[in-house]
């Protein structure tokens, strides 16, 4: 059964791509509102496991409404994927590691989470709410410079110092603490559209990957899987956007090339993974069906013996 509020990415193929195992271990690390987890639960036998993460609080208390809680195969941790290894420690080596990442259809769909310029609420956009500053309280200090920087690099947005320049200018006159606000705000200051997309979209996309150091802790994660794998183990990845793909995509190749490192001296390290097959964008029947799926790109590898 699929939850009506979020329906699971490439899923068929992520299961595919895991190589499942009925008595198999297995790493969630994305858990969202379980689309990916709960079918990968009905394929594992009364042995198998799986661990799932997520740092949003409201997706760990979404299991208890799924009724996954009383699965003893299953646990579910609040806590980022960045550590990895140390929520994996009690497992051993696992078979396979899932990441499905950015957020979730109820984090977008959900005007209190601060996550969309479709729906005004308040200004947070943190997947975790217990740590760091919300957007609002960001962008009320956050230096001009440091602002456009960030819509430069996280949203590739050409407008970043007209947008910087015009929150500067708002909040000197009153604190910009809604979406709504926030929205109309950049639409005034951006001179052209882009065919199709809102103009906000790039300037909210860089404040959460931000706010969220998306991209740091996916290179933590990844950097962790490493440990966290068996031998033959295999981790799947689906990405949302060009920037966290590309770091997927380099991370797989330098590892199955042996990357070099610093520690104690440049040294070229042995191969640690084996890239599966290219990269696995959906169908358009599953586009279709979910439009949020649009962009996803799933990369595969499996941890080698080395390394
Ligand atoms: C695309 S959704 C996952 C959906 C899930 N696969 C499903 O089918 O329901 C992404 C989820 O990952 C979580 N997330 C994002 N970054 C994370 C991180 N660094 N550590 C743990 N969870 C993270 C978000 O809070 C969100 O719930």
């Amino acid at each position: 059964m699929e939850s009506p509020d979020h329906l699971p990415v490439l899923l068929e193929e992520a299961l595919d791509a895991l190589c499942l195992r009925a008595d198999g271990v297995y790493v969630d690390g994305t858990f969202g509102r379980g689309g990916h987890s709960r079918a990968l639960l009905q394929r594992l036998g009364a042995k198998g496991r799986l661990l799932a993460l997520d740092k949003d609080r409201d997706a760990v208390v979404s299991a208890e409404a799924l009724a996954l809680s009383g699965d003893a195969r299953f646990s579910l941790v609040h806590s980022s994927f960045a550590r990895l290894a140390e929520q994996a420690e009690g497992l051993g080596r696992v078979d396979g590691i899932l990441l499905d990442l950015g957020v979730s259809s109820p984090q977008l769909d959900t005007a209190e989470r601060g996550f969309s310029f479709m729906r005004d609420g308040p200004l947070d956009m943190r997947m975790n709410v217990d740590a760091g500053l919300s957007a609002a309280q960001w962008l009320a200090q956050v230096a001009e410079k440091e602002l456009v920087e960030v819509l430069r690099v996280y949203g590739e947005e050409r407008f970043a110092r007209r947008i910087a320049a015009a929150v500067v200018l708002q909040r000197a006159g009153q604190p910009i603490t809604s979406t709504g606000q926030l929205a109309k705000l950049i639409e005034q200051a951006v001179p052209s559209r882009e065919p199709g997309k809102h103009p906000a979209t790039r300037s909210f996309q860089a404040i959460r990957i931000f706010l969220n150091d998306e991209l740091g802790e996916l290179q933590q994660g990844l950097q962790q899987s490493l440990a966290v794998l068996k031998p033959g183990g295999r981790l799947v990845v689906i990405a949302f956007h060009s920037l966290e793909d590309r770091i997927v995509k380099r991370f797989m190749r330098d590892q199955e090339r042996g990357h070099d490192v610093h520690a104690p001296q440049w040294v070229t390290a042995a191969p640690t993974l084996r890239r599966i097959g290219k990269a696995v964008r959906p169908g358009e029947a599953e586009v279709a069906r979910n439009p949020r799926a649009r962009s996803a790109v799933m990369r595969v590898a499996e941890r080698l013996v080395s390394g």
